[in-house]
């Protein structure tokens, strides 16, 4: 062999020490564990052929408690650029087989380079996690690491999607920086997200809890709403990972891509002229609503399990990407609390932060009432839905189904909150509140005078009658110009359509400051 051959092998080598991580031993573990390696999720994630590594050969520095008795190429973590859809991308992917992919100082500059080419060339980054949190034995050097990594997803944060896959057991820092990033996607049974791991919970608490009820995929997807996603395997999240992109724009300065459709932008649908039942405290499905209106019935939800009440999600309409947010009259009866508040809020500010136009689909009876709401603050929360709708300029389109009273009417998008297109079905109801409640304050005294049950009933009825006359319709917003249009149903999708075609050169502007005070 010539040395340059020899030199050649050398390298060859070396990189399938480097791929081997942690040995093969801990890899066959993690596949017991019904897991994939970084590199396997990374392969799967990418197109093929498509991925170019950094750092392979970066090595850990720390001499602390045997740490330099091993030193593996790689240091827990894969990263570099690919593509997926033949769009770039940066990515890193933790590496468990490799101290539980607890995070180092070197590990934290290789994330840090991806982090920062990323934002540099304007492409998302897709971070694939799978680790212990702070590397133990690295103390202060860790955190600094980990602070690094926080601060360039700070500055990131609307510039670049950036998108988290929970593949494993992950603690600490682990856990904020994907709660740093736009959406964070969870595999139920092999992924947990926790501050600290059972074994930490019980010497700190002494609580005993085990790591799927501490921080499992249905915790987070369903209870405290931190994952925006849960799937079944982890192919299936790679799989949504995907789908999730195909919605998002490179950076805050360009729009999603376009996906052409056979679907007709002129299609009606008769379904629609029926959906709303007679009794207005009857539900109806809201899905098939989104599902009629939207290219091919393709809607993708985010934050399904969570906030039930309120529905978020991306589809395409006439080709192009939009973010659809809908009461579900199903759920509450589509009231708006502090958790569907915090989920509406936290979509409307992506889609303003990357382009992604808005559709506003309104049926809503107002805010969640008592102590528990107010307790936690539905105030607060209840204006951040409202500050985000009122803070963005991307194209804003609403159509009121039904209900649309008080502050919960505001806060969808209304009018006044640069709303930018607004329509209503005949069905709409756009008011202070609903008869009953409205008669109960302004003829109270007047029914609570009449003695005969009978006769009251009758004077409330005819009063509720009265009211409805003259406000459960859209007709009083449409006289004001507070709505363009009263609409079919059955044209929604055409009417949608166009008004966002009608849209799309909008520049709208906020006043020059450093950044708002969102209420948090
Ligand atoms: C160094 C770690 C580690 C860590 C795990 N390992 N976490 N090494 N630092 N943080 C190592 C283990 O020693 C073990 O090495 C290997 O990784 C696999 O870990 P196991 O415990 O065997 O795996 P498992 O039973 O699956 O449990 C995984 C785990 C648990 C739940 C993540 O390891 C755990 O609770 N780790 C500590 C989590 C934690 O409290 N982190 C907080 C760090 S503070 P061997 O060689 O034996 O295989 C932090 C602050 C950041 O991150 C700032 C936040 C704002």
């Amino acid at each position: 062999m010539s040395f340059q051959q020899d030199k050649i092998q050398e390298l060859v080598e070396r990189r399938a020490t480097a791929k081997l991580g942690g040995g093969q031993a801990r890899i066959d573990a993690q596949h017991q564990k019904g897991k994939l390696t970084a590199r396997e999720r990374l392969e799967k994630l990418l197109d093929p052929g498509s991925f170019e590594e950094f750092d392979m050969f970066v090595q850990h520095r720390c001499t602390n408690f045997g740490m330099d008795a091993s030193h593996p190429d790689g240091d827990g973590v894969v990263t570099g650029q690919g593509t997926i859809d033949g769009r770039l991308v940066f990515v890193f992917a933790q590496d468990f087989t490799v101290n539980g992919g607890s995070l180092s100082k070197t590990m934290s500059e290789k994330i840090c380079k991806v982090m920062d080419m990323a934002v540099r060339v304007g492409a998302p980054v897709i971070g694939l996690n799978d680790s212990g949190g702070a590397r133990i034995q690295e103390g202060i050097d860790a955190l600094a690491g980990y602070g690094e990594i926080f601060e360039r997803n700070i500055l990131a944060s609307g510039v670049v999607p950036q998108i988290s896959g929970i593949f494993g057991p992950c603690a600490g820092g682990a856990v904020y920086s994907p709660a740093l990033t736009d959406f964070t996607l969870m595999v139920q049974n092999t992924s947990y997200m926790f501050l600290t791991g059972p074994a930490v919970v019980k010497s700190v608490t002494g609580e005993d809890v085990d790591q799927e009820s501490l921080g499992g995929a249905a915790v987070h997807a369903a209870k405290s709403g931190v994952a925006h996603f849960s799937a079944a395997s982890e192919e299936e999240g790679i799989a949504n990972i995907k789908k999730l992109l195909s919605y998002l724009p490179q950076n805050n300065l360009s729009t999603a891509p376009e996906r052409p459709t056979q679907d007709p932008v002129g299609r009606v649908d008769d379904a629609l002229n029926d959906i709303v039942p007679d009794n207005p405290n009857k539900a109806y499905d809201m899905y098939g609503v989104i599902r009629s209106i939207v290219d091919d019935g393709d809607f993708f939800e985010v934050h399904k399990d969570f906030a039930k009440n309120i529905i978020v999600g991306f589809a395409h309409m006439g080709g192009r990407s939009v973010g659809i947010v809908a009461n579900q009259p199903g759920v509450l009866a589509g009231v708006l609390d502090i958790n569907a508040s915090r989920k509406g809020a936290r979509f409307v500010r992506f889609c303003d932060a990357f382009n992604i136009p808005l559709v506003t689909l309104v049926d809503v009876p107002g805010f969640l009432p008592g102590t528990q709401q107010e307790y936690g603050a539905i105030i607060t929360n209840g204006a951040k839905l409202l500050f985000a709708y009122g803070e963005a300029t991307v194209p804003k389109v609403t159509v009121t189904l039904r209900k649309s009273y008080g502050g919960a009417h505001i806060v969808m998008s209304c009018k006044q909150l640069r709303g930018d297109v607004n329509y209503a079905w005949p069905t709409a109801n756009i008011a202070v509140m609903g008869a009953e409640g409205a008669v109960g304050i302004l003829y109270g005294k007047e029914l609570k005078a009449e003695t005969d049950p009978a006769k009251q009933a009758e004077i409330a009825e005819a009063r509720k009658q009265e009211y409805n006359d003259l406000f459960c319709n859209p007709y009083q917003a449409a006289q004001k110009g507070y709505i363009e249009d009263v609409i079919e149903p059955r044209n929604t999708r055409f009417r949608v359509i166009r008004a966002l075609a009608t849209l799309e050169g909008k520049r709208q502007e906020i006043p020059a400051k450093k950044h708002d005070n969102l209420p948090l």
